[in-house]
């Protein structure tokens, strides 16, 4: 099974993938996870463009979304074992909320792998904005403001839970597992 977290910048993907992570070991799975951008050469090229102040200019976006595409491909045959719940901080999903055109970034994409789960971990754009550094230029309050309207457009293409991402940890992550429980057969009695 492939999960993939989506959601603006400081939901909280990284935590909650982590804590589902060990409450799957502890229900018998096998679990691995993944984290894009990558950490390969094409990643680490893509996380200093992030960097630069026209980081939203259309030119820009055009040349994160080609590298982003790469950054995938490099990784694409990982997705490949079924013995495994994989789970990734973010995917080609990523692409179609922050980058356009989306029909574009639909092509460069097509040989990325469509999730079973997305959980959309969906927060408000204020409360991202101060949660993050604002170290990345896409740390901004307007820009997050369309990838967040977008992220929920772009659900309903996908089997998708919508997770309220503003409340605690232990709430958001409660959630999180009552929604992915149903998929892995694991009775709703068992959630702690
Ligand atoms: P992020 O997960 O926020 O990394 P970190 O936790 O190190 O800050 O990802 C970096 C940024 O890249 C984030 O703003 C989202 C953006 N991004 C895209 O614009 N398109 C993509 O396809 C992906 C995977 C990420």
């Amino acid at each position: 099974m492939y999960i993939v977290f989506e959601g603006i910048d400081g939901a909280g993907k990284s935590t909650q993938i982590q804590m589902l992570k060990e409450w799957l070991e502890a229900n018998g799975f096998s679990v691995e996870t993944l984290v894009e951008p990558t950490d390969s050469e094409v990643g680490q090229l893509i996380r200093r463009i992030l960097q630069r102040p026209d980081a939203t200019s259309d030119r820009v976006q055009k040349t994160l979304g080609l590298l982003f595409a790469a950054d995938r491909m490099l990784i694409m045959d990982k997705l490949e074992d079924e013995s495994k719940v994989i789970i990734s901080d973010r995917s080609f999903i990523s692409s179609l909320a922050y980058q356009e055109p989306a029909d574009w970034i639909e092509v460069l994409n097509k040989y990325a792998k469509k999730p079973d789960l997305l959980l959309l971990l969906d927060l408000d754009v204020k409360t991202s904005v101060a949660r993050t550094s604002g170290e990345d230029t896409f740390e901004n309050e307007e820009f997050l403001a369309g990838v967040k309207e977008n992220y929920l457009k772009l659900a309903d293409n996908f089997t998708c839970e919508i997770i309220d991402a503003n409340n605690g940890v232990n709430k958001v992550s409660s959630d999180i597992k009552k929604a992915v429980a149903p998929y892995l057969g694991i009775c709703p009695d068992c959630i702690r």
